[in-house]
């Protein structure tokens, strides 16, 4: 299918922080959009057997999410899983695997399943997107690849957010995957103001695009049923984590940060000085 582009980047940018109208989905079969150059833009279609669908579903409904405050006051209910980058300030010294690893290692596994299985789909899409992604991933060390893939290094869950209008400024600029897992809610369908294009983000279909260099956004969104609920499970690749060495050399890098820290806090103590924050 040709995309025309519609707003510029500049417009688009104006975008930024509001929030998309309800709108009625245009893009609700298989389709791969292609630029008047070719380059392909988005491709949005069913990914993985109906029973992996069933697993990530039930893995994604035991995921704990938080609550995240976000600026102007709308809650984000999310949960990160994958790698994290260096975080000093909130005490983590060393690049590392993010905390779902450890508290929900089933589930986390069928994650980086999904990571295979999604990087398959976008090579029998277009093998020209992966190897150049790959080509721009070899600046992050391969212990920092969800599932021992390629293309990602981590990812985000978010339970029913009706995300305002940005770009994904924290990643790389290469493709992200996004399934969708959703039963008894209306809306909540990704606009691309861009392309003038609103995805339909079916139950168990996936959206695959850069969320770098699009503007995308959630249209609002409304359970029908009482236990209704969107999930969309984004695959990304994380800019912070080029500077990360290798996972053994991070991890005893992190541990020598945290007990030259420690030792200094105690020299603080022992002179009888304040402790820093
Ligand atoms: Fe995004």
């Amino acid at each position: 299918m040709p995309a025309r582009r519609r707003l510029s980047r500049e417009l688009a940018d104006d975008l930024i922080g509001t929030r998309p109208a309800a709108a009625e989905p245009t893009i609700t079969e298989a389709t791969v959009a292609v630029d008047d150059d070719g380059a392909p833009v988005f491709a949005y279609l069913p990914a993985g057997e109906p029973q992996e669908v069933m697993a990530l579903r039930r893995a994604v409904l035991r995921i704990r999410c938080e609550a995240l405050s976000r600026a102007k006051g709308a809650l984000n209910i999310s949960r990160n899983f994958g790698f994290t980058p260096r975080r000093p300030v909130y005490g983590r010294e060393g690049c590392q695997i993010g905390r779902l690893a450890a508290e929900s290692p089933q589930e986390h596994r069928v994650l980086e399943r999904w990571a295979l299985l999604l990087e398959r789909t976008l090579d029998q899409i277009d093998p020209s997107i992966v190897a150049r992604d790959a080509q721009t991933m070899t600046q992050v060390d391969s212990s920092w690849r969800l599932g021992g893939g390629r293309l990602w290094t981590s990812g985000v869950i978010n339970r029913s957010s009706a995300l305002p209008y940005h770009r994904d400024r924290f990643n790389f600029s290469t493709w992200s995957a996004m399934p969708v897992l959703r039963r008894g809610i209306r809306g909540g369908y990704l606009a691309l103001p861009e392309w003038g294009e609103v995805i339909a983000c079916r139950d168990g279909w996936t959206l695959f695009f850069v969320g770098r260099q699009h503007v995308h956004g959630v249209t609002p969104m409304r359970t029908v049923q009482p236990d209704g609920y969107r999930f969309s499970v984004v695959f990304y690749a994380l800019r912070g984590m080029k500077d990360c060495l290798s996972a053994a050399v991070e991890t005893a890098y992190a541990r020598q940060r945290r007990s030259q820290r420690e030792r200094a806090m105690a020299a603080r103590l022992a002179a009888g000085q304040p402790m820093l924050p």
